[in-house]
């Protein structure tokens, strides 16, 4: 049976009948204490979800259809790792990179903890040498650039992080990432750097990614075009994968490899040895309490109830606006600059994990799965496309991620930040009734113009500061936030066929490109008149 016809969804549907027209306004009038009867707290982040447009009787539902779909027991077999990913036959242990030394998570009936931390104090050694400029390069010098050449999980996981602890990173070192096979992105990330000084890490779960492999032969060629040696491979380039051979045939020793394993999902490996680029920038201290913020959320999701559960209430109230109010997405929207990189990290995190349509059981879907996820950091945005969310015609519920305390104060910088996030969320609740715009005396004729409907939901997050701990703990917020949309929906949120195919035509493709001509028979008329075209227009 489809989740659609289970009676909690259609209380569900009935409920949204008799809810989708209350208002914010009234919603916050009939109780004083909203504000904080909606929020709760868990591993240093607040969560404030007052300004959704639910009452007790939508989570009551909400906490029902969550139950029927069996997220206690599936949450624990996560956990636990049984081989959740049908679809590859692996564990999802992600949860097992961060868990305490003295744990015991299974594989196969083989405790996986052992390995994690040897990886880790492995990862932990090399990142010291390269910190304290012990690790020397072909001709004696230390190594001051950290190229990491990866893509997806291999990339945006490490960027996102770096860019995020940037306040926390060593300044003496400069790290890079490229991950495009447009050749642009690693000239223009390598063109000032000196291959003397210079340590790629090439990180790849497979070490097959046509575009890693293709920028991890370029920089090879790039080192020994200055290095003029073979030899100088094994000081300039180090790996990170879980395909040993593979590395080995790039002409990487594998003692210069640090590994990781099936169980963890290319976007759920940022706490594997992935993380390499980021502990060499922060150092080992701060990575340990980043993954403690990670380790803090992991349990606050396995053990609160659901309806204490951070990452479970924010997946609930993505699956109402998703499946009852039609959302078709989602903005994630961090009032710290640090920030950048978060929504295009949570964009592979949430889309390839629940962009599904295909439930466990073989069966197409007769409901909306993963939402579009989007958004930029702060203030820039409300001059962008903040105008749509407030005035336009689609439903947008957004996340506001904010910290009470900036990391590089500045006279009246972050109360400005503060008081932007915080009135944002307010104007999109509240708006501002026709009644409202009159009193300001505004011409009748423009009063439309200026009328604000609110009822604009949105979740606040808030934490002390950005900090290793807080980052990890929001990573995996989000990343249990996933996993609960995943249950509801009845998809795999751990495999990612849908981008297999576009890799297979692009190999057929590439050689025609190379060799100027398709024959008509080989390919569409469309792509081979582009084809065709892109030749002519080269030469
Ligand atoms: O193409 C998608 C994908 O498989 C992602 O899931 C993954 O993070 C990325 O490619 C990179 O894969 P790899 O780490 O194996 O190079």
């Amino acid at each position: 049976m489809s989740m659609k016809q289970h009676p909690t969804w259609l209380a569900l549907e009935q409920h949204h009948l008799e809810i989708q027209n209350t208002h914010l306004r009234e919603l916050f009038a009939s109780s004083p204490t909203r504000g904080t009867d909606f929020s709760l707290e868990a591993a240093g982040l607040y969560l404030d979800y007052s300004k959704n447009r639910v009452s007790e009787k939508t989570l009551e539902l909400l906490f029902a259809l969550a139950r029927a779909s069996n997220l206690e027991p599936k949450r624990e077999a996560m956990f636990m790792g049984e081989k959740i990913n049908t679809t590859e036959n692996r564990a999802v242990l992600h949860t097992a990179l961060r868990a305490a030394r003295d744990a015991d998570v299974r594989v196969d009936g083989v405790n996986v903890i052992p390995e994690v931390y040897k990886v880790l104090d492995k990862m932990a050694a090399f990142a010291e040498q390269i910190r304290a400029g012990t690790w020397l390069g072909h001709t004696g010098k230390p190594i001051k650039n950290i190229v990491n050449i990866g893509i997806g999980g291999s990339d945006l996981g490490p960027v996102m992080a770096y860019k995020a602890l940037g306040f926390y990173s060593s300044r003496g070192l400069t790290f890079r990432f490229v991950s495009n096979v447009d050749s642009t992105d690693f000239v223009e990330n390598t063109r000032d750097l000196e291959p003397e000084e210079t340590l790629f890490i090439v990180c790849s779960k497979t070490f097959t990614t046509q575009e890693t492999m293709t920028n991890a032969n370029t920089a090879r060629a790039w080192a020994l075009a200055a290095l003029k040696d073979e030899a100088a491979i094994s000081r300039h380039f180090v790996a990170v994968s879980t395909n040993a051979a593979a590395v080995a045939k790039f002409g990487i020793d594998t003692a210069n490899m640090f590994g990781f394993w099936d169980w963890v999902g290319g976007r759920y490996s940022m706490t594997s040895a992935v993380g390499l680029s980021l502990m060499i920038a922060i150092g080992q201290n701060h990575y340990t309490q980043m993954l403690e913020g990670f380790r803090s959320m992991d349990t606050h999701f396995r053990t609160a109830p659901l309806e204490q559960n951070m990452p479970v209430i924010l997946g609930l109230l993505g699956v109402w606006y998703n499946n009852f109010f039609g959302a078709a997405s989602h903005a994630v929207l961090p009032y710290d600059h640090y920030l950048t990189y978060f929504s295009a990290y949570l964009q592979q995190l949430d889309m390839e994990s629940n962009g599904k349509s295909t439930t466990l059981s073989g069966s197409r879907t007769d409901y909306q799965t993963g939402q579009i996820i989007w958004g930029q950091p702060g203030t820039n945005g409300q001059h962008a496309f903040y105008q749509l969310i407030h005035q336009g015609t689609k439903l947008i519920p957004c996340d506001f991620i904010a910290f009470s305390k900036s990391l590089n104060p500045r006279s009246n910088h972050h109360e400005l930040l503060l008081a932007n996030v915080f009135a944002q969320s307010q104007a999109l609740a509240f708006g501002k009734t026709p009644e409202e715009v009159a009193t300001d005396g505004v011409k009748p004729e423009l009063i439309p113009h200026k009328v604000f409907e609110g009822n604009k939901p949105s979740n606040t997050i808030l934490s002390s500061s950005l900090t290793p701990f807080s980052l990890g703990a929001l990573v995996a917020l989000y990343e249990h936030k996933v996993f609960v949309q995943g249950v509801i929906w009845e998809v795999n949120s751990f495999d990612q066929w849908g981008v297999e195919l576009g890799k297979v035509l692009a190999q057929t493709i590439a050689p025609q490109l190379l060799e100027g001509q398709a024959a008509p028979t080989q390919q569409d008329s469309s792509t081979s008149t582009l084809i065709a075209k892109c030749q002519s227009q080269k030469f």
